[in-house]
């Protein structure tokens, strides 16, 4: 990376606005190679110059990945006139610009929101294409048929005539009413719609995986952590 004005730099990382930055600056409070700086146009580069801010070490990331688990009532959007959104979740100090939910779930579906600024990466999970499987776990009212099982495999035709890709189902309880749903694409309301043209309704919804990551079950619902570049990996890889 190039050297950049040490406000905008540090600022762009969200723990701290430009201001905050301007007035740490001037309380000597930043330090670039052992020196505090009196400028905060003063030019540095991340990579190669040690930088501590209030006494601590500054990490510089392109791009962030957060793990949210999303709690009922919440929209996945980045910003909403009337509803509390997955990026109103996060802590102050795990906000910066430009973060946005990697897909959506609805407003009462809970589970794993993927968040980050990464546009290509969103892209990339997101698209059919890059066959990337969402898992979930639906409570149903009335279980699907084993014939309506085996549509999943070949394409389950919503009510609209769209033909959905093969998707996956599996029973996890005795009576049916709980089952594991795996997709590739995400439409619009579409494990509700795949359930009506199976003549059944969803009347819970989690998404409980994407790739091979799986929801992180130490975060209560409405908290979040940020991801490894390990765990990153997984979500482009087959559970
Ligand atoms: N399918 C749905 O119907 N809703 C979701 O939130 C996700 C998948």
């Amino acid at each position: 990376m190039s050297k950049q004005r040490l406000d905008k730099l540090i600022a762009s990382q969200g723990a701290y606005s430009r201001s905050e930055v301007k007035a740490l600056v001037k309380a000597r409070r930043v330090l670039v190679n052992g020196s505090a700086v009196s400028d905060s146009g003063f030019k540095a580069d991340p990579d190669t110059d040690e930088i501590v801010v209030d006494g601590k070490k500054f990490g510089y990331s392109e791009f962030v990945y957060i793990m949210l688990n999303k709690p009922k009532g919440v929209v996945s959007a980045s910003n909403s006139p009337k509803d509390k959104t997955v990026i109103d979740l996060l802590p102050d100090d795990m906000r910066r610009s430009g973060l946005f939910p990697a897909g959506r779930l609805d407003k009462d579906t809970t589970g794993f929101v993927l968040i980050t600024d990464d546009g290509d990466f969103a892209h990339e999970i997101l698209s059919p294409k890059n066959h990337v499987e969402k898992t979930y776990i639906a409570v149903l009212d009335r279980p699907v048929s084993k014939e309506k099982q085996a549509e999943f495999e070949k394409g389950v035709v919503l009510a609209d005539g769209y033909e959905c890709l093969p998707a996956k189902i599996r029973e996890l309880s005795d009576d049916g009413l709980t089952v594991e749903i795996k997709l590739k694409e995400g439409k619009y309301h579409q494990i509700k719609r795949m359930a009506a043209a199976c003549d059944s309704h969803v009347n819970e919804l989690e998404r409980v995986a994407m790739g091979a990551l799986e929801l992180d079950r130490s975060l209560e619902q409405g908290e979040c952590r940020y991801l490894s570049p390990e765990e990153l990996a997984l979500i482009k890889l087959e559970k």
